[in-house]
């Protein structure tokens, strides 16, 4: 087999992370979440579990990937065998599946940031954003933005590693900061900048206490899912490591740039949607399509800034399809001795075919991702987190010592932070990920199937 490819810098790692990391859930998820949490009550729990389990659970995946230099099937074969080896498989069908749809809805974004630049946005009451939104998303358009997406991210992927993925998101991502940087800036002038930062920033404990059954689960699916957490897709960008270096300064990095990201863009947000007069607290996959349209289309210059706004959404969401696109494909490479094109090619072509019906029908937007994110993404993390905190802690711990010396007492505060609180969040978020979808199995989409 051809030698393994590695990174050529360490910034390039730490942008990939970055740049899988943030992405549609860090834009087009987070402000819908924070609307349903009731704005800063959710902020402030999503900000503790950032730290309590996403930065621990980061760590795991990061050992795992550079201890065996595999990809997540191969990974957990390797270092747990028996069993285990099926986690792999779990993590593989999630990262199928969550792309599949990822891609559809990334494809929206490129699409309204084309009709900002021929059309403007020009709509000027709800109705009209609203049936702006049907056209984009469903039918032959959401189709054929789907098929464009999936060919940009198959591209890139088929490229490799430094040619392709490291050098596509060293442009990337500085190109993000420096565009969610301007937006926030302008969003501060606009007139419900005020309002909107009270809303988002001031926290009401009132709140967190009386919704805690919802607000838990949700802010630490969002913390995971922000993250590319319980996919495996940062084992497979750990796995592309050529030497040791400190992968608990890494990973903060990582977690802080991707909680900076999501923050500021609630600076972005809020502010319009404010200043418009529109509702933060609307609850479906469309309302930032439809609060953001007919607020750019209220305020002044709105044009320029949706289209670069939805721009920066399309970017951000391509450097977090390669990282998805890139661990099908590395488990292609690596189990059957595929060539990389042929590879990307395969896989790329298999996920858009899965996507296809969300294109058609957004029931399917539902059906997949309450599947893929409310149940196998953490799964996937329940499991890895019982792997390393139970399984293999020494293992685990040998190797994050690598590039730092000795741990000391930061490493036995590590596999604890595993071992429980990030076994018992996610182990509770899994019990009403799968009552949730019980419900909508056998609610909405029982409904759809009849009627
Ligand atoms: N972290 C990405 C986002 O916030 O949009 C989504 C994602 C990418 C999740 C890659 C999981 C993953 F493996």
């Amino acid at each position: 087999m051809a030698q393994r490819e590695t990174w050529a810098t360490r910034t390039g790692f730490i942008l990939a992370a970055v740049g899988s990391a943030v992405g549609l859930g860090n834009i087009w998820r987070f402000p819908f979440v924070v609307g349903e949490g009731g704005g800063s009550a959710f902020l402030f729990v999503y900000l503790l579990f950032i730290v309590l389990i996403g930065v621990p659970a980061i760590l795991v995946e990061f050992v795992i990937g550079r201890r065996t230099k595999l990809n997540p099937v191969g990974a957990l074969r390797e270092l747990g065998g028996g069993l285990w080896k099926y986690l792999g498989y779990v993590f593989f069908v999630t990262a199928f599946v969550i792309l599949s749809y990822y891609s559809v809805v990334a494809g929206w974004f490129v699409r309204y940031f084309l009709i900002g630049i021929t059309d403007g946005y020009g709509v000027e009451d709800p109705e009209a954003a609203q049936a702006l939104f049907g056209t984009v998303s469903v039918g032959l358009d959401s189709l054929a933005f789907h098929a464009l997406f999936m060919a940009a991210t198959i591209g890139i992927v088929a490229l490799g590693i430094r040619r392709g993925i490291e050098l596509a998101v060293k442009v990337m991502v500085p190109a993000l900061v420096v565009l969610l940087v301007s937006l926030a800036v302008y969003a501060a002038t606009l007139p419900g900048a005020g309002e909107a930062y009270a809303y988002y920033l001031s926290p009401d404990f009132g709140v967190i206490a009386e919704n805690w059954q919802t607000l838990l689960p949700d802010a630490a699916g969002q913390a995971f899912f922000t993250l590319s957490l319980g996919m495996g897709v940062m084992i497979v960008y750990a796995s592309y490591l050529g030497e040791d270096r400190n992968l608990a300064e890494d990973g903060a990095i990582i977690v802080s740039l991707d909680t900076a990201f999501a923050v500021l863009v609630g600076f972005v947000v809020f502010p319009i949607i404010f200043s418009a007069g529109a509702d933060p607290e609307q609850e479906t996959v469309g309302a930032i399509f439809f609060s953001l349209t007919e607020a750019f289309s209220g305020v002044t210059g709105g044009t320029v800034l949706g289209v670069l706004f939805f721009g920066t959404v399309a970017i951000a969401a391509l450097s977090s399809a390669i990282s998805l696109l890139e661990f099908v494909v590395a488990y292609f490479i690596d189990e059957f001795g595929l060539e990389r094109r042929t590879a990307a090619l395969v896989a790329g072509g298999s996920i858009f075919l899965l996507g296809v019906p969300v294109t058609q029908d957004l029931i399917f937007l539902d059906l997949l991702d309450g599947f893929a994110d409310a149940i196998l993404l953490v799964l996937g993390g329940l499991m890895l987190a019982v792997f390393v905190g139970w399984v293999a802690p020494d293992v685990a711990r040998d190797e994050l010592s690598r590039g730092i010396g000795e741990l000391g007492s930061w490493g036995v505060a590590w596999i604890w932070a595993v071992r429980i609180p990030v076994v018992v969040v996610l182990a509770v978020a899994l019990v009403l990920g799968v009552i949730g979808y019980v419900e909508f199995l056998t609610g909405d989409f029982a409904g759809w199937l009849g009627g």
